[in-house]
């Protein structure tokens, strides 16, 4: 069975990943925080921008900006043509079969609520189950939840191990004929695990149970192919992937997405009103309701550009060596424990020491100039499960370099030194 993880598009021959060529291509790090040259290693909750995405964004205000699929007029056309060419380019990128299935979000939460909203108010009934996992971020439980409660079904959750990996045996014996859907995180935010997708699909097409992705973590790190991995439903937002704030995709397959019924109603989603009757838009506009996020979904069409010509350089593995020297680097302060030891893990190196909270440690760090992220990561029950109120994390973007990680072991001394 294929273990689809870590596997990188074909490098560009003669295309050397260069990290210091890429930092000039990001305008905010070269500013400076309390003093200090900023060290930015909070990438799991948002990456930073490159000027070819911020210019993006400036330039369609300035010389674009108009209302898509409703004029004759020549800007709209150019704004209709520039989004929808943002759409190719996403559908691209994760090699959707057609642009129905590539349904544009404001971000990966809203694609589980949509998904949960529509296809799950259909076909989950009373007595049925839905099955999460236990390393699930808040916008992957809360949904289903809330489904749970309006039609008194049962949400399962399959249990993780210590290293912070998914037990499979006990996953596939929730996967019952009551389970109407399985929901689970390509990569964990909080651990930095990546779940093998594909085993674990066809786990659940052999009982004809259909499979929602968080991509949220994972599109920035690994190469994604949503026909490989044959999901029926593939969420990500855009600000993780240096893109902007405000957009993301909701992947479907065609045969699915046809079957639910709307989300929001509202113009564009619509072919024809009447107080009788209203007829519902081809795919994927059905799911678009209101002027959409224009300036922004143009903006993410950029940023995927940008990130995919640095996949083609080499990213993949460079950040794979890069996660590597942070967790030797970490891992050999005093009295820390890195949380989240899986054997496959991408982008975070989550950590507690012995001598101080988390928020003392992100507290001290950022003094020094190195923006971590700390707290339970919007996902508490992890925390629950490993027995702690909180993590330090360090997570790492195309821009990080050994010598950020240095910053950071350094400040992490500092810490110690006050706190140990
Ligand atoms: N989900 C984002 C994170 O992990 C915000 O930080």
């Amino acid at each position: 069975m294929t273990v689809i993880t870590k596997e990188a598009p074909p490098r560009v021959e003669g295309r050397t990943f260069d990290p210091e060529t890429i930092r000039s291509d990001f305008p905010i790090l070269s500013r400076e925080v309390h003093g200090k040259p900023l060290v930015y290693l909070d990438n799991a909750a948002t990456s930073q921008k490159p000027a070819v995405v911020i210019e993006a964004l400036e330039n369609y205000y300035r010389e674009l900006n108009s209302n898509v699929h409703r004029g004759v007029h020549l800007l709209s056309q150019k704004a209709t043509d520039a989004y929808e060419g943002a759409r190719e380019t996403l559908r691209a990128f994760i090699n959707a079969r057609s642009l129905a299935e590539v349904i544009y979000v404001r971000g990966t939460t809203e694609a589980i609520n949509l998904v949960a909203s529509t296809y799950g108010r259909r076909n989950v009934g009373e007595g049925d189950e839905v099955v999460i996992t236990a390393m699930e971020h808040h916008s992957n439980i809360v949904p289903w939840q809330l489904l749970c409660e309006d039609k008194g079904a049962r949400l399962r959750v399959a249990p993780m191990d210590d290293t912070g990996t998914l037990q499979l045996p006990e996953l596939e014996k929730l996967l019952g004929p009551r389970t109407r859907l399985l929901s689970l995180g390509h990569v964990s935010n909080a651990l930095g695990t990546i779940n093998p997708l594909r085993q674990i699909i066809d786990m659940a097409h052999d009982r004809n149970i259909p499979v929602m992705v968080d991509g949220a973590q994972a599109v920035p790190h690994l190469a994604v192919d949503v026909q490989a991995l044959d999901c029926d439903f593939y969420a990500f937002s855009s600000h993780k992937l240096y893109g902007p704030t405000g957009i993301g995709v909701l992947y479907g397959k065609e045969a699915l997405l046809k079957e639910m019924p709307p989300y929001q109603g509202g113009g564009d989603m619509i072919l024809s009103v009447s107080f009788e009757k209203t007829t519902y838009n081809a795919l994927p506009y059905r799911f678009e309701a209101g002027t959409p996020n224009i300036a922004d979904a143009i903006a993410f069409g950029k940023a995927v550009e940008y990130f995919q010509e640095q996949m083609a350089s080499g990213l993949l593995e460079y950040e794979e060596q890069l996660l590597d020297y942070a967790t030797e680097q970490v891992g050999a302060l005093p009295g820390v424990r890195i949380i989240g030891t899986a054997c496959e893990k991408v982008g975070v190196v989550s950590f507690v020491l012995d001598c101080a909270h988390p928020h003392d440690i992100g507290t001290i760090v950022d003094q020094e100039g190195v923006a971590i992220r700390t707290g339970h990561h919007c996902a508490q029950p992890v925390m629950e499960r490993f027995q702690i109120p909180a993590t330090a994390r360090a997570s790492f973007g195309m821009y990080n370099t050994r010598a950020d990680v240095d910053a950071l072991v350094r400040s992490l001394h500092k810490v110690i030194e006050v706190f140990g």
